[in-house]
């Protein structure tokens, strides 16, 4: 079985590569590097044995994705990564973020249509959901209006996705609502890149912890949690990549209920900024810096997932313990430094 694999070369894309490979899919990735690197490739190859198809392409590019399509006609499904993910960037840059996020999404259904592809999984996130009233959310929480263009994206994605599969009696697509994807490839060969100062916690905190940065900031410790920190999802990266593998699976045998599904991807248990870093220095050994500093602008306060519908339908759960996702962090920094 042969799957096309968009942003393949991204941060949950390769970890998800390195799982199709173990579990013997031919993967095609196509990304045009716009943040990432192909030596990610060589990566997937040492911790598989196997290197996958690459092709540099711009899935804006109407015309080169049909190409790409009409090259590899016979995939049998698709995992769709390529985006921008920047939140505070998307608000500076709205037009690049829904042009970059929704063009290559309608290109890649197009041509999937066109060459009879009929299987996709879609990267989605649990932004959609905003600051739910109820927690944990399910699927059925209703989304709320989006706080940032990139958050547009991704409803507006869904919505595409919905409609699509409405009128296209034969496709079938799985959105897989990320939580906070988190950590590294044990191996250490693959991990997330970081490109300049990091928004996330994490890369934040592995970079204080190296002394590339002095002092972690913790935004805000008076929202109404057990400590005040702020409370998510964190989902190891590779629990993630393991959930595509399944949703593929569930798609070519023909499990899917209706041929638009939704999951929440996440551990099913929140955690505080400040937990995080508790069980980092539990998890290291190693002390980080951190001060106490006003909230961040447009955070919301907590949010955790109830993943029962992944548990029972995918047969999906979380099972890496936060601590050894923290090392696995920690261990792909000091790669990065080496
Ligand atoms: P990433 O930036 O590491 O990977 C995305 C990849 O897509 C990159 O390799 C980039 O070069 C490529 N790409 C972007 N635009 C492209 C285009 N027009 N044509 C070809 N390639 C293109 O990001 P990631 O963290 O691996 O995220 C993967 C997906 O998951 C994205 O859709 C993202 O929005 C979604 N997501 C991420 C998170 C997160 O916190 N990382 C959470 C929820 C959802
Ligand atoms: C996590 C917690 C911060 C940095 C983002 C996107 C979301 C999804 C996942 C794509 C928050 C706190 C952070 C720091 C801190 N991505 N923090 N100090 O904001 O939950 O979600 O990534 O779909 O759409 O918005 O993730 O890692 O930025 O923050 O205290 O230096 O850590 O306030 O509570 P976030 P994050």
């Amino acid at each position: 079985m042969k799957i096309f694999v968009t942003g393949g070369t991204g941060y949950i894309g390769s970890h998800t590569v390195v799982e199709l490979q173990r579990e013997g899919f031919e993967v095609v990735i196509a990304d045009n590097l716009c943040n990432s690197r192909a030596e990610a490739l060589e990566g997937i190859r040492q911790i598989t044995g196997v290197m996958p198809g690459f092709e540099r392409l711009d899935l804006t590019d109407a015309g080169a994705t049909r190409d790409f399509f009409a090259r590899h006609g016979e995939v049998d499904a698709v995992i769709h990564f390529a985006a921008l993910k920047a939140v505070g960037e998307s608000v500076h840059k709205p037009l690049e973020y829904y042009s970059n996020n929704l063009n290559s999404l309608m290109n890649v259904l197009a041509s999937m249509r066109e060459f009879g592809v009929r299987h996709l999984v879609f990267s989605s996130s649990c932004t959609v959901y905003g600051q739910a009233e109820r927690l944990p959310v399910t699927e059925s929480t209703p989304r709320r209006e989006a706080e940032s263009p990139y958050g547009n994206t991704k409803m507006m994605s869904e919505d595409i996705l919905r409609d699509f599969a409405r009128v296209e009696g034969e496709m079938n697509v799985i959105a897989l609502r990320y939580f906070n994807p988190i950590g590294a490839h044990p191996s250490s060969l693959i991990g997330e890149l970081p490109t300049g100062v990091p928004n996330n916690l994490i890369p934040y905190l592995t970079q204080t912890a190296a002394g590339i940065r002095p002092e972690l900031s913790v935004f805000g410790d008076d929202y109404d949690t057990p400590d005040g920190s702020a409370v998510r999802d964190y989902i190891d990266v590779v629990d993630l990549a393991k959930a595509h593998v399944v949703a593929i699976r569930r798609l070519l045998e023909g499990r899917n209920r209706q041929n638009f599904e939704f999951f929440n991807i996440g551990t099913g248990r929140g955690l505080s900024v400040l937990e995080i870093i508790r069980a980092f220095e539990r998890a290291t050994g190693v002390k980080v810096n951190f001060r106490v500093t006003p909230r961040r602008a447009g955070d919301i306060e907590k949010v955790w997932a109830d993943t029962t519908l992944a548990n029972h339908e995918l047969g999906w759960k979380a099972v890496v313990p936060i601590e050894e996702t923290l090392l696995n962090a920690w261990n792909w920094q000091k790669h990065l430094m080496q």
